[in-house]
């Protein structure tokens, strides 16, 4: 009777226990603008087990001026001391933000409560060491009370948005390294005058083209005769 009470208990607790995260998103560059908000987003997406059908992923914006975002009834795997991944992704056109990963962990403790904590990932890894392997990286804890933090870098470089992406002949491969050479160009442009002049000038003064190419041969004789 007692375990049923117990569980009854565990099982309210858990269902009642409306599951979050709260999010900050920390702007130090003056005031936020709405197009920074609205070019601002956060995405979170589980990993590991899960015990929903597919595992659950959800994209969110920042709710206000003040930077708050959350994300709300987030499925938690049942049993004590199981563990509940998500991984919190963040994405600003407008600025570069730190951490941009993050990690966080729900574990259900004996006692009913969930614990939460969040990890920052390191700087050019792309995943989060998992449990499996034989020596995992030490994960760099932060701190997610009262909210998990995100803050801005820098503006991010304006260049970024001109990079032309699948632009086609003209600017790759051969075509577009003699475009984009100045002094290659120029080689082209001489070589088609050279051949073109000639043919030009047949047109225009045929007596002057035929002593060109008469001179023109004896310069090639001159040399096979070498
Ligand atoms: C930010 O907003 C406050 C109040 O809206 C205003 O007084 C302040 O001048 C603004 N700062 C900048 C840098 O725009
Ligand atoms: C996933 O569940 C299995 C079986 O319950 C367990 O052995 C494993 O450690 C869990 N993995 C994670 C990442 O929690
Ligand atoms: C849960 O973890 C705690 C601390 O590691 C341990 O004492 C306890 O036995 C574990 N309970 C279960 C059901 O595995
Ligand atoms: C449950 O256990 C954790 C760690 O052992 C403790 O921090 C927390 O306060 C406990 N919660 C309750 C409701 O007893």
């Amino acid at each position: 009777m007692k375990f049923l009470q117990i569980y009854i208990i565990n099982l309210l607790v858990s269902v009642c226990l409306a599951t979050s995260i709260n999010g900050k998103f920390r702007f130090s560059l003056g005031n936020l603008t709405k197009n920074a908000i609205r070019r601002t987003s956060f995405d979170l997406h589980q990993i590991g087990n899960y015990s929903t059908k597919v595992p659950y992923k959800d994209s969110t914006r920042l709710l206000d001026l003040e930077g708050n975002f959350k994300f709300d009834n987030l499925p938690i795997n049942e049993g004590v001391n199981e563990s509940t991944y998500f991984v919190l992704t963040s994405s600003s056109l407008d600025y570069n933000l730190a951490p941009n990963r993050i990690l966080i962990e729900f574990i259900s403790l004996e006692n009913g409560t969930l614990q939460m904590k969040g990890y920052r990932n390191i700087f050019g890894r792309e995943y989060f060491p998992s449990k499996d392997i034989i020596h995992p990286d030490k994960l760099d804890q932060i701190s997610v009370e009262p909210y998990v933090v995100v803050s801005v870098i820098q503006k991010a470089p304006f260049r970024a948005y001109f990079q032309v992406r699948n632009s086609g002949m003209l600017n790759d491969g051969i075509v577009g390294s003699i475009l984009g050479s100045r002094w290659k160009l120029a080689g082209v442009i001489t070589v088609i005058c050279v051949f073109a002049f000639p043919m030009f000038l047949d047109k225009i003064d045929p007596d002057a083209a035929l002593l060109l190419k008469e001179e023109a041969l004896k310069k090639k004789r001159e040399q096979y005769a070498q």
